[in-house]
């Protein structure tokens, strides 16, 4: 799909479809008042007989308006302006890409007017209607014999201003390049544990390195991790046949001496709980489980393609956790890299012994920012449900860093406390920490886990365990969640060395 700016008046398009607006009570946006004037007042017709309201997610399809260049014209209801809020922006989007899906049609032209929500930022606005008709027309097909129709669908016109044009292009840049990140994150998410193994992980790092000279490529394998002492994310990995691996990205996008930001995911590939078995039902979703290192292979192909003057480490701790004779056991304690010793009370508790020695490895990159992502607790589905990812962080600056790149990137994240108190809940009377700190806040001491390792550099920590994959039905799989909010981090960090970069609003 190609999207394109473009100009000039919306009657003489040329394109299959125009897409207009019209606002609450038939008031009809600029872009269509022009085709109400050039057809000498076909949709006020239709609006004083009924048939048109302008109502939220009202959708007309017009053919052949006199007049009009375009063959077809896609009336979509803009609602009352106190309506409009990002979620009624993506929805309605959302609505419209269905529909030019749907008509069959190779071509078409948006003309919003820039009233379709509340904003006054034509960047964002521009980026965000990029980036959510991408996510509409995703499929995944990977797995299936029969692939998915292609889309027919080929290129989308988003009519701005003249004025307008510059700003619009670089949000479409952007826009595409985080469409592409989440559809990498979505299609990594959505393969089975038995395609997606800690290897396959590491060859997808390897092909972003090919892909990008920009990006290097660094894998350990266990030999190495024993060698250094990661006692930790190996005994994650001891009970499977699948061996673990530590994946390194490097993008140098700034000189060689600046310091990177780091992103961390958790990459297990499944997640059967291990000795600590997990119920069976609905198993099938901790093939989920690496979403985290997902988000990070999606973000690090966007930052490549939009060459951010920055430097970003991407790290992967990849294993899968397996029963098996001589799987990690309840009582067992292992040394992790930073020399502190775990005891796994519960093996299910995986995703922080993975990440823990991720978070102590990165410590070599002497990194600005560090931040892990990770489907980290079921305790964040029960504390904010699947809209918020959780964020927990030992840096009140680059928390509300986030917690604003989230809001932007309408990929919101919501803070938990990190205090001191919850900290109790992980003694152990037989190691330096326990690996759970019991039912009460589990979100929290997972966290509290993680920050034990991560007390030589600011960092914070995303759980997407609610936010990562669909659970139902045909919207079931992943998300590509974190990717846009992970993104805008960086865009902003971007911005502060390049400040005739792109205006990101605010
Ligand atoms: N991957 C899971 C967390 C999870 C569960 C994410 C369900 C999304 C949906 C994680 O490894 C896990 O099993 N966590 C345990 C921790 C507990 C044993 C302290 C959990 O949340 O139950
Ligand atoms: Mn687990
Ligand atoms: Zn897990």
């Amino acid at each position: 799909m190609d999207f394109e700016i473009v100009n000039g008046p919306v009657e003489a398009q040329e394109t299959e479809c125009i897409v207009v607006g019209v606002e609450a009570e038939g008031k009809l946006a600029p872009s269509a008042a022009a085709v109400d004037a050039a057809s000498s007042g076909y949709l006020k017709e239709l609006i004083d007989s009924g048939d048109l309201t302008g109502k939220a997610g009202e959708q007309q399809m017009l053919y052949r308006v006199p007049g009009i260049k375009a063959r077809r014209v896609l009336v979509v209801g803009l609602g009352k302006s106190d309506e409009r809020k990002d979620r009624h922006y993506r929805k309605l989007v959302a609505a419209l890409a269905t529909t030019l899906k749907k008509a069959g049609i190779a071509s078409a032209t948006i003309a919003l007017d820039g009233l379709a929500s509340d904003q006054d930022d034509v960047y964002r606005e521009t980026r965000q209607l990029v980036e959510w008709i991408s996510a509409e027309l995703y499929q995944y097909d990977t797995t299936k014999s029969k692939k998915a129709d292609p889309i027919r669908l080929e290129r989308i016109g988003i009519l701005l201003s003249e004025d307008d044009t510059e700003l619009g292009e670089g949000a479409l840049l952007d826009g595409v390049a985080i469409a592409n990140g989440v559809s990498t994150a979505r299609d990594v998410g959505n393969l089975p544990g038995n395609i997606c193994t800690p290897s396959h992980l590491a060859e997808r790092a390897i092909s972003l390195a090919e892909q990008y000279d920009s990006i290097k490529v660094e894998v350990l394998d266990e030999a190495q991790m024993e060698a250094l002492g990661m006692g930790a994310l190996l005994a994650v990995g001891r009970g499977s046949s699948q061996p673990s691996r530590l994946i390194v990205m490097q993008y140098q996008g700034g000189d060689a001496d600046e310091k990177p930001h780091a992103l961390v995911g958790k990459g297990i590939t499944f997640d059967t709980g291990g000795i600590s078995l997990k119920p069976g039902a609905e198993m099938d979703e901790m093939k989920f489980d690496m979403c985290g290192a997902a988000s990070v292979l999606g973000a690090m192909e966007a930052v490549a393609e939009m060459q951010l003057p920055l430097n970003v480490v991407g790290v992967i701790a990849a294993a899968e956790n397996m029963p098996a004779g001589n799987a990690t056991k309840p009582g067992d304690i292992v040394t992790t890299l930073s020399g502190q010793t775990v005891e796994i009370l519960n093996t299910d508790a995986e995703g922080r012994l993975v990440l823990c020695d991720a978070l102590t490895y990165t410590e070599r990159f002497e990194p600005a920012s560090v931040i892990d992502i990770a489907t980290l607790t079921g305790a964040c589905i029960i504390a904010l449900g699947h809209q918020a990812t959780g964020l927990l962080a030992n840096d009140d600056e680059l928390a509300e860093a986030l917690l604003d790149a989230g809001e932007y990137a309408a990929d919101r994240a919501w803070q938990l406390p990190l205090w001191d108190e919850f900290q109790e809940q992980l003694d152990s009377n037989f190691a330096d920490i326990a690996n759970i700190g019991g039912r009460p806040a589990g979100t929290i001491t997972a966290a509290c886990f993680l920050s034990r390792f991560t007390k030589e550099y600011r960092w914070a920590h995303l759980d997407i365990a609610g936010v990562a994959w669909n659970s139902h039905g045909k919207e079931k799989g992943a998300t590509g969640r974190c990717v846009p909010m992970l993104c805008q981090y960086l865009l902003d960090l971007a911005e502060q060395v390049e400040p005739d970069g792109h205006d990101h609003g605010e």
